[in-house]
């Protein structure tokens, strides 16, 4: 379930990047919504190393890691963000295919990128994503995670209104679960959790083991 204008935000690219600018304030604007994957990786990386953005939309999270002279390959659904990728990232490869199962080589990238858009899997598929995460991730290699948290007292009632208004059930059931203890079932270690903006947004970073894991 989600408000008419949720269809609305996703064909009307104006509403999208509106609602993504005065949702961002409570982390201190756009660019540093879209810099925290690469703020929180950049020292851990080669210089050069190859990452995945999943779910990367038109690749606005992407380009921080771009213009830092990383490879990129953009992964999502939707055609029509590739499109627009295509023509506001060019240096960004991009590949269709559903995170689910996407159609990339095992243990191919140093380092993934998940940003906002965990949320949008149910229960089942978040776990399916997660395991491809841990599969396409070299052993070492780093998942950076930035995703809704329940927000605390004083964001609580502005997070209920933009849930209701522009997510659906999955984001909602999302912030019922601790991502933490998900990822280490899972097989991630050295996770670690920050809560950012009111505690409404977190980032996580999680490694795939150095010893051999299953996906
Ligand atoms: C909220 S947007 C986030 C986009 C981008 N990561 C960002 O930070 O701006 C969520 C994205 O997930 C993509 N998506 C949803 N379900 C998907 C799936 N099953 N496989 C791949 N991409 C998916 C959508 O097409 C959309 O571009």
């Amino acid at each position: 379930m989600s408000s008419f204008l949720r269809p609305l935000a996703y064909r009307y690219r104006w509403i999208y990047d509106t609602v993504t600018a005065v949702s961002s304030l409570s982390v201190g604007g756009v660019e540093r919504l879209r810099g925290l994957g690469v703020d929180a990786l950049r020292s851990r990386l080669q210089p050069s190393a190859a990452v995945l953005d999943l779910c990367c939309g038109s690749g606005e999270a992407a380009a921080p890691w771009l213009d830092a002279g990383f490879q990129v390959t953009g992964l999502d659904v939707s055609p029509l963000a590739l499109e627009l990728a295509e023509k506001r990232h060019p240096g960004m490869q991009r590949v269709e295919g559903l995170a689910e199962d996407p159609p990339l080589e095992n243990g191919s990238f140093d380092a993934i990128q998940l940003s906002v858009a965990l949320h949008e899997f149910p229960r089942r598929e978040r776990e399916l994503v997660l395991r491809q995460c841990l599969r396409l991730l070299r052993p070492g290699g780093w998942l950076v995670l930035v995703d809704l948290h329940p927000a605390g007292p004083w964001l609580r009632i502005p997070q209920q209104l933009f849930c209701a208004l522009f997510e659906t059930n999955t984001a909602l059931a999302m912030l019922e679960d601790n991502l933490p203890a998900q990822l280490q079932e899972l097989g991630f270690c050295s996770v670690e959790q920050e809560l950012l903006a009111g505690e409404a947004l977190q980032r996580i970073t999680a490694s795939r083991p150095t010893a051999s894991v299953t996906a």
